[in-house]
């Protein structure tokens, strides 16, 4: 079944973050209620960081008890690594909020190689999960079900570490991959399509001109690429772009007063 997706355009990322610190507790509360948990895989790059620095002004937020914080993705570098994107999330978040360290996940990077991280990432998340063995329908008893994804997009339609290319993304046996190419500066590892599209909530953050293009041609041209792929069967997904962003979509952009929303389209 195809998923709903919204499109929600906002003037610029401090109204972008508005909208995600809103949405992230109410997801946050929902999930706690449901199954006494929060399992939220964080996105790397750049884009995040205004977000994190804000959720990171909710220190002594309840809930963090009960919220697991992993990444999505990982490049194979020591985690001081400037690269490392657990480190960018300690600098803008971790370091800041009240929350248990066993509730903090980052993917080993102090192994052999990207294989092998992979493989110990899978091995924490399938025991992490194993409690919703019990409780899902057998169809998604196998994958990990996380309550959040963030993701970000690169200009030629990666997300997480999934790649324009790459083979067996869609394998729906597979939880997560190592990730070696040679236009990439390290190796990685990342959650697979399947993990991904296994969520209950996919909010892709996207801001600056540079991805206006890719923006329009997965939003409007269907472009084949993975992050295209997105598509939480039993999820909801969501796509917060700043205006710029948003340049290059043909739909008129009407302010909502009062909101922080610009325009919201269901595509
Ligand atoms: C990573 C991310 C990657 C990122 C996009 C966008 O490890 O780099 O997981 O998928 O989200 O490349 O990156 P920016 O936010 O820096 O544009």
């Amino acid at each position: 079944m195809a998923t709903e997706r919204k499109v929600l355009i906002f003037e610029n990322s401090y109204s972008l973050a508005n909208y995600l610190l809103k949405k992230w507790q109410e997801l946050a509360q929902e999930a706690v209620s449901d199954h006494n948990q929060f399992n939220v895989a964080l996105s790397g790059g750049r884009t995040p960081t205004e977000f994190y620095c804000r959720l990171s002004a909710l220190g002594s937020y309840g809930l963090w008890q009960k919220t697991h914080l992993f990444c999505g993705d990982e490049r194979f570098v020591a985690s001081d690594h400037k690269d490392n994107n657990f480190r960018m999330i300690k600098a803008n978040l971790i370091n800041y909020i009240h929350i248990p360290p066993e509730n903090v996940h980052p993917i080993r990077t102090d192994v052999e190689n990207a294989a092998v991280a992979a493989e110990l990432f899978k091995d924490e998340l399938v025991g992490h999960f194993a409690y919703q063995r019990k409780t899902l329908p057998a169809s998604r008893q196998v994958l990990p079900t996380f309550d959040l994804i963030l993701l970000g997009i690169g200009e030629d339609g990666h997300t997480a570490s999934l790649f324009p290319g790459m083979a067996h993304t869609a394998d729906a046996s597979i939880v997560t991959l190592p990730v070696s190419l040679p236009q990439l500066k390290h190796d990685r590892i990342s959650l697979s399509l399947a993990v991904i599209n296994n969520a209950r909530y996919v909010i892709f953050l996207i801001q600056g001109m540079q991805k206006a293009d890719i923006v329009r041609k997965i939003l409007e041209e269907n472009l084949i690429c993975p992050a295209a792929q997105v598509n939480p069967a039993n999820g909801q997904l969501i796509f917060l772009l700043n205006k710029e962003a948003a340049k290059k979509l043909s739909h008129p952009m009407t302010y909502i007063p009062g909101e922080d929303v610009i325009s919201i389209k269901k595509i």
